[in-house]
């Protein structure tokens, strides 16, 4: 059975004459129905909502022969509020240690399986609670499975919802999280901490708890099949009745000197490493963040284009020093 406030959904979308509202709501319901175990209804609901979709657009390919809408470039006020970002990061660019890596696989590996999954009645992971200093991979992991699922990736842009939009947040998080619902694809709600940060700590408090117990409502009511991650340099500031609503809560350290070695040797793999003693150069760069990691052997790697020489030893230890000393 359908809840009242997706039949309300549903007879509000009809008389907005909204009809992708009203197709993400019905699928909703038939995702609904299928976490319950009710196969056969969620499937008639799919196919209706297939066969209605497929005949209006038919109905709208005769009137405007040359229009096409793109259904994944977001339109109207979504534009503002979500960017889509065309990523190519593969997978093993990412460097983690072994015990962070094999979850991100595992969301991987149960996102291509999902079919499989759901012939048990089982979902896949999808929403995701990442969390760890800065630059240590948090957004690159939206792109790695945006890139190795296939999917757009959206970014939220959190700063338009929270103060621009000051007391319409709700409105605005419904018409994502119907987005959410209608194009499957990541969705990064990135530096959560601006929504997610412990409520009481606000100077704003009112809203800061409106805008995050609506999401935390579309959070929970969200059967879609999009993948929604978040992620937050201050896990501690999050309120924690936010975990319980994630699939999955990943943390991510601070890099060790063997994942340092990885990092330098993957950054600079199109130069020559001969006059290169790896793991002198990491050992100074202990302390560091990936992302600091990364910017420094560029540093060094224009050196060496420029000089003509290959990168050496000394001058990315003094680039790693250089950055240890201002952090
Ligand atoms: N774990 C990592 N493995 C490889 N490169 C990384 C990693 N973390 C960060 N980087 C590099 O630093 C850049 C910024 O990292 P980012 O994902 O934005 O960090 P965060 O979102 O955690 O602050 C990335 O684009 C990448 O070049
Ligand atoms: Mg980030």
């Amino acid at each position: 059975m359908a809840s009242s406030s997706q039949i309300k959904a549903l007879l509000n979308s009809y008389a907005d004459q909204d009809n992708d509202r009203f197709f993400a709501v019905a699928l909703q319901v038939a995702a609904k129905e299928a976490q319950r175990g009710h196969h056969k209804v969620a499937r008639d609901i799919r196919s209706l909502v297939e066969k209605l979709q497929h005949s209006q657009s038919q109905a709208d390919k005769s009137q405007q022969p040359e229009q096409p809408t793109p259904l994944v470039t977001p339109q109207g006020e979504l534009e503002e509020l979500l960017e889509q970002l065309t990523p190519a990061v593969r997978r093993n660019e990412l460097v983690l240690p072994e015990q962070v890596s094999s979850r991100i696989d595992g969301v991987i590996h149960e996102q291509r399986q999902k079919a499989k999954l759901a012939q048990y009645g089982l979902l896949p992971s999808r929403k995701l609670l990442l969390a760890g200093p800065p630059g240590t991979g948090k957004t690159m992991t939206a792109s790695v499975l945006a890139t190795e699922l296939q999917l757009p990736l959206y970014t939220v842009r959190l700063d338009g919802l929270v103060t621009r939009y000051l007391g319409e947040t709700a409105s605005k998080l419904r018409k994502i999280f119907d987005q959410i619902a209608a194009t499957r694809a990541i969705y990064l709600f990135d530096e959560f901490d601006a929504i997610g940060g412990e409520r009481a700590q606000s100077n704003d408090v009112g809203e800061i708890r409106r805008v995050l117990n609506s999401f935390l409502q579309f959070l929970e009511k969200d059967t879609s099949e999009s993948l929604i991650v978040a992620a937050t340099n201050h896990p501690d500031l999050l309120d924690k009745a936010l975990y319980r609503r994630f699939d999955q809560i990943i943390q991510y350290p601070m890099p060790d000197t063997r994942e340092i070695e990885k990092l330098i040797q993957n950054r600079l793999v199109a130069f020559s490493l001969e006059q290169l003693n790896l793991s002198e150069a990491a050992k100074a760069a202990k302390g560091l963040s990936p992302a600091d990691v990364t910017r420094c052997c560029e540093e060094a790697a224009k050196t060496s284009v420029l000089n003509g020489h290959p990168v050496n030893t000394q001058r990315l230890v003094e680039a790693f020093q250089e950055r240890n000393t201002h952090r």
